[in-house]
């Protein structure tokens, strides 16, 4: 968290009283704001003039069926896609098309669905990867204190990884989705973009990473969470956005819906 971060997080609307549930209180004004986002790939239309606000502090469930277009929305606010039309702002400066540096520096976070780690490097060489940690007046890697720093984030996050020095190919879906996680939230972002962080973990983890949304949401950290365990959504999120076959078709609040209700909404009903 930058000093700003922590600033705004002792404020009234995300202070200790405001409490780690999803009241409103703590949901700021508008952080990312994406307009008309249109994509085609060849022929296929995949984004048709989409629109996505997330508040800060704000936990957005982004739904719908497979091949809707969340994944490929949720790219371009990284800045790994490119859209063919519309807008993207963040804090009310523009972003689309700049790439994935740019939205890292406007404190954009995506832990990828296809996890995007190296699987022959460690632990600790996947969380520190590209902002590596180097001896003073040296080109050399101080992996030392890359180790000792990623058992320090691991143990903050609860991950049970205690071998910083195993390479990741060689580990479990689901451990490898918690360092994806990790290094996600150890860049300490403004947004953080979850794409199905959950698929392969167990019920203790699950728990845990809904643990993680809730206490990031709390100090201010904007989530926009993919996932399709419902019920996973209807714990954190504050709001549902539902796409359909690349457009927006609904908007819904957890209180006046059901698992039924969404899983209509994402039929296109
Ligand atoms: N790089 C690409 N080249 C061609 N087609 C693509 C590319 N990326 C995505 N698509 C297509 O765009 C559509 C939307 O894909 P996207 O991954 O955004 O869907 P999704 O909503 O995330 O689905 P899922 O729930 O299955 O993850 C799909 O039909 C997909 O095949
Ligand atoms: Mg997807």
């Amino acid at each position: 968290m930058t000093d700003l971060d922590k600033q705004r997080a002792s404020g009234p609307d995300a202070g200790p009283d405001a409490g780690p549930d999803t009241g409103s209180g703590r949901i700021g004004e508008p952080r990312v704001e994406m307009r008309g986002i249109t994509k085609s790939f060849g022929a296929l239309d995949v984004l048709r003039g989409v629109d996505l606000t997330v508040r800060r502090g704000e936990v957005v469930g982004l739904v719908g069926d497979n091949g809707a277009g969340k994944s490929t929305l949720m790219k371009m606010l990284a800045g790994a896609v490119t859209p063919d039309r519309g807008e993207i702002r963040v804090d009310g400066v523009p972003l689309a098309g700049s790439g994935p540096r740019a939205a890292r520096a406007a404190g954009i976070e995506m832990v990828y669905q296809d996890l995007a780690l190296c699987n022959d490097v460690d632990v600790a060489g996947n969380l520190f990867l590209g902002r590596e940690l180097y001896r003073p007046f040296s080109r050399r890697m101080d992996t030392k204190r890359m180790h000792e720093e990623a058992a320090k984030d691991l143990a903050t996050l609860h991950i049970r990884i205690t071998d910083t020095r195993r390479m990741v190919g060689a580990m479990s879906g689901g451990q490898r989705q918690a360092i994806a996680i990790a290094r996600a939230v150890t860049f300490e972002p403004k947004v953080l973009v979850l794409d199905e962080p959950t698929a392969a973990l167990a019920a203790r983890e699950v728990e845990m990473t809904l643990q993680l949304i809730r206490d990031v949401s709390a100090r201010g950290v904007s989530v926009v969470l993919i996932t399709h365990r419902l019920q996973d959504l209807f714990e954190v999120a504050d709001r549902f956005v539902v796409l359909h076959e690349g457009v927006n078709h609904r908007e819904l609040a957890p209180a006046e819906t059901d698992l039924g209700g969404l899983v209509t909404a994402m039929m296109g009903k």
